[in-house]
């Protein structure tokens, strides 16, 4: 179903299979459920118009509902290629109220195996509205973000972005397409970002990796407005990072490829958050695991944890499963790909796809890219004097497979990263005055609400501090009770 400018997902008569599943999955995101209740009537994002870049899966059409159920006009697109649940974003277009006929939901730009033009199209869509644009942007890994930031950037500059190919002075392909739209977007309107960047109060951002985009951007001094990082909430990224990828690593692994995981060699890059719950997900399995790092506190981790502690390149012939965590670039080589075993299967669950070097492993001569099935594929590499000819699966191209192959992370989890976004879209509206230009967090006791609202759903009964406790430990009975410096 194509609507260019209105809306434009894959198939409008998905969203009865889609509202289905958006309810079953309300049932399963307590505080999303609990903000609605909450402020039905105060309605505090009345007036606020955002935009959104978040994988389109059924979870954040719950997100999208909250939103506009707590008085927000709404656009969304896909924050990946892959990630989209062409089901959740009909029902979302279509909306609660709805007809197929007739639409009456939130306009989405987003449906499953976009190409990169098409992502970029359909993140310029959720940019420019027809009349009034947005004054809030709800982000995944900082990609709407940029483009308000570079395209403001060329258009205050007058400069007009190269026009490189792919592979010219080290330009992705990715990047090329990203410069090619700027480009566009400027010559049909060269004062359009200008205002669209004037317009935004700030943007609340979801990843690790989109952070770290926010704090550059900050210690530059180029940051356009405020921002908060809703990763680094407590009820974030130490829940959807770590369990989320618990329950959707391999659950990817398992629709893309069905092999056995116990009692193989899994090579996990990385033991940060994510690392730590895919190592944990495939010992789980039964698969032995070895970790890979960089960083001497989370290697010891890793080894106080049980698990191996190698470098990749010392591994690559033992590995069965090779996944990186890492939110790094090229952390898997051309010719680490080349090396590894036979029939090894290679996945990244970071956010971008520059991890895992696929160009420079499609360059090497003779080898051959079989499509097994949409986002698995075998790559075949020719036979040599040290090496007879043998393969590795590749899984979704090298970007998050646990989206791509699956359908990420499970509703429970996500209410708690969303409603973090919730909150944080709240701070921004209402008291956009307070937040200086910056990249900030939000403040602890939110946090702890987060969490205190998925607690009944699971049956906790949580203790109650004694008065003379709290004085004893210098926090207040009703909270919070860590200082900011505590670790968790
Ligand atoms: P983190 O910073 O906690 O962990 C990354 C770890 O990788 C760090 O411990 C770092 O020392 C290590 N590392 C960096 N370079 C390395 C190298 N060359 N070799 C081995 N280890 C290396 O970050 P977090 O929160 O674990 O996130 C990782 C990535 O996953 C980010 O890109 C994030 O945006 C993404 N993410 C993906 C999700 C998904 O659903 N697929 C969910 C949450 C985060």
């Amino acid at each position: 179903s194509f609507k260019p400018g209105v809306y434009k997902v894959r198939d409008l008569s998905l969203a009865e299979a889609g509202r289905h599943q958006i309810r079953l999955a309300e049932h399963e995101m307590p505080g999303l459920m609990a903000l609605r209740a909450e402020y039905a009537e105060s309605q505090p994002l009345r007036g606020a118009r955002v935009a959104g870049s978040l994988h389109m899966t059924v979870q954040t059409a719950v997100l999208i509902e909250t939103l506009t159920a707590l008085g927000a006009e709404v656009r969304w697109a896909s924050c990946n290629i892959f990630s989209t649940q062409d089901e959740a974003a009909a029902a979302v277009v279509v909306g609660p109220n709805g007809t197929v006929e007739e639409p009456a939901g939130v306009p989405v730009f987003a449906w499953k195996g976009e190409s990169l033009e098409e992502y970029w199209d359909c993140t310029e869509q959720i940019l420019l509205w027809p009349g009034e644009g947005p004054n809030l942007i709800l982000d995944d890994g900082g990609d709407a973000t940029m483009l308000v930031h570079e395209a403001a950037r060329y258009a205050a500059s007058g400069v007009v972005p190269a026009n490189p190919e792919p592979g010219d002075h080290g330009y992705s392909e990715e990047r090329v397409v990203f410069l090619n739209l700027v480009r566009r977007s400027l010559g049909e309107d060269s004062q359009r970002w200008t205002k669209v960047a004037a317009d935004i109060k700030g943007v609340s951002e979801e990843t690790t990796t989109g952070v770290l985009r926010l704090y550059q951007l900050a210690s530059a001094g180029e940051l356009l407005f405020p921002a908060i990082n809703v990763n680094d909430s407590v009820t974030k990224s130490k829940f959807d990072n770590r369990y989320g990828i618990r329950h959707s690593l391999p659950d990817g692994i398992n629709r893309a490829t069905d092999t056995l995981i116990g009692g193989k060699v899994a090579v996990v890059a990385g033991y940060g958050d994510v690392g730590k719950g895919a190592a944990e997900s495939l010992r789980g399995q039964g698969a032995r695991v070895i970790v890979t790092e960089i960083d001497p506190i989370c290697a010891l981790q890793a080894a106080m944890d049980g698990y191996q502690v190698a470098r990749l390149e010392d591994v690559l012939g033992v590995g069965d499963f090779f996944i990186t965590t890492t939110g790094n670039v090229d952390v898997i080589t051309a010719e680490h790909l080349a090396g590894m075993k036979d029939k090894a299967v290679v996945g990244n669950i970071g956010h971008f796809d520059n991890e895992i070097d696929i160009a420079g492993m499609a360059r090497i001569p003779g080898v051959v890219r079989t499509e097994i099935k949409p986002q698995v594929h075998e790559w075949t590499f020719p036979a040599s004097e040290e090496r007879a000819e043998h393969s590795i699966i590749v899984l979704s191209e090298g970007r998050l497979l646990n989206l791509g192959n699956a359908t990420g992370h499970p509703s429970f989890v996500m209410s708690n990263s969303f409603t973090n976004q919730v909150m944080a879209q709240i701070e921004l509206w209402e008291a956009d005055a307070d937040y200086e230009l910056g990249v900030h967090r939000l403040p602890k006791i939110l946090d702890e609400k987060v969490a205190r609202l998925h607690l009944e759903a699971l049956g906790v009964d949580l203790t109650e501090l004694t008065k003379e406790q709290a004085e004893y430990i210098d926090v207040d009975v009703a909270g919070p009770y860590k200082s900011e410096h505590y670790r968790y």
